[in-house]
């Protein structure tokens, strides 16, 4: 993409339990990253309190937005447009962002950009692979979402199979929990897996027959319930870590395989993924061997820009800088934004 001047926007990101802001140049350069993180907060509750997400992005929003700017070593009036997530998420969190930078964007002119979350997500992938170019297949594993994409241009996307039920992440929180780990329970779950055997329990590999790429978590967390009630019942101790190690394998089992057939089917020869779960170490290698043996190559952000950020929010909202996307400063939370509707 040729233009005479570097573009840059400002990002912000508030649709869970992360405030964030970030500067972005020209959609691939991160020149600040700031991420005010309320894990602490919410895991005293074991999830995500709305009200409690709301209130604490209240107090950080304009404080870490001038973090951004600071880092960057830019003045606001240099910025060419304000990205912010507009949705999916909690509606008092987006709200938050919203509201910022529609007043940011009122009172100097900057121009405005809602950007979709899960966009920014998949868009995260820019940021460190200078060479990716759209069309390729990816997927997007958060908390909230597992999606798989035929990411077709810019801004222009087919979502081919999703979840029928839980998130992926959902599956690792709720697993986490049951475990006795705590919130946010993918990361532990990932630790605690390299103590554990994989192929301790055989839990099920759930496929949705109706679609070969769609995904259904829910079956798999109720077996680790039950298996983990009826040790209880008989009296047995549980190895935790068998537990993760073996939820684990069904997770990432499922998710290659639905992964490699969308690539193959659909005669890409590139592949990405995307969100929170992205992070997870044995997701990664067992998709980069998957991938490098059939000859497919395989982008991955790192692990910081995995989970929620803004530099993913700057990235998505570059490219719909360039093709002249701008928002009214009517821009509204939209808690159930759909990938590729514009509201
Ligand atoms: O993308 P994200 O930060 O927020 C949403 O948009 O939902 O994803 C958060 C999710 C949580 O469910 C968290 O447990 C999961 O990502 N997660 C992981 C790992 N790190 C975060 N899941 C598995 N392994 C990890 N290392
Ligand atoms: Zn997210």
């Amino acid at each position: 993409m040729d233009q005479e001047k570097d573009i840059y926007i400002l990002a912000i990101e508030s649709s869970c339990d992360e405030t964030a802001a970030s500067v972005v140049k020209n959609g691939r350069e991160v020149l600040s990253n700031v991420i005010s993180t309320q894990i602490a907060l919410h895991t005293l509750y074991g999830g995500v309190v709305p009200e409690i997400a709301s209130r604490k992005h209240i107090e950080k929003i304009n404080q870490v937005i001038e973090e951004a700017l600071r880092e960057a070593g830019l003045e606001l009036r240099r910025m060419d447009a304000i990205a912010v997530t507009y949705g999916p998420g909690l509606v008092g969190a987006l709200l938050v962002g919203v509201s910022a930078a529609k007043a940011i964007s009122f009172a100097t002119g900057i121009p405005l950009i809602g950007v979709h979350h899960i966009e920014g997500h998949i868009s995260a992938n820019y940021i460190e692979n200078k060479d990716l170019e759209p069309p390729y297949v990816c997927l997007v594993v958060s908390g909230g979402h597992s999606h798989l994409v035929v990411v077709k241009d810019y801004g222009e996307y087919e979502i081919i199979g999703q979840t029928r039920d839980d998130a992926a992440g959902e599956a690792f929180d709720k697993v986490a929990r049951a475990i006795g780990l705590g919130y946010p329970g993918g990361p532990k779950i990932d630790r605690l897996s390299k103590e554990g055997d994989p192929d301790a329990i055989p839990f099920p590999r759930a496929r949705v027959a109706e679609n070969a790429y769609d995904f259904s978590f829910s079956g798999l967390k109720s077996a680790v319930l039950n298996y983990l009630n009826g040790c209880r019942m008989k009296g047995e101790s549980v190895c935790e870590a068998d537990v993760a190690a073996s939820f684990q394998k069904a997770v990432i089992e499922v998710l290659v395989e639905h992964s490699l057939h969308a690539v193959k089917e659909f005669g890409y020869d590139k592949f990405a993924i995307a969100g929170g779960v992205a992070s997870n170490s044995s997701l990664r290698k067992a998709l980069a061997e998957a991938c490098r043996e059939n000859h497919i190559r395989f982008y991955y952000p790192s692990p910081v820009f995995c989970t929620d950020n803004a530099a993913m929010i700057g990235a998505a909202g570059y490219y719909e800088y360039v093709k002249g996307v701008r928002s009214g400063l009517d821009l509204n939370a939209v808690p159930n934004l759909k990938l590729g509707a514009r509201e």
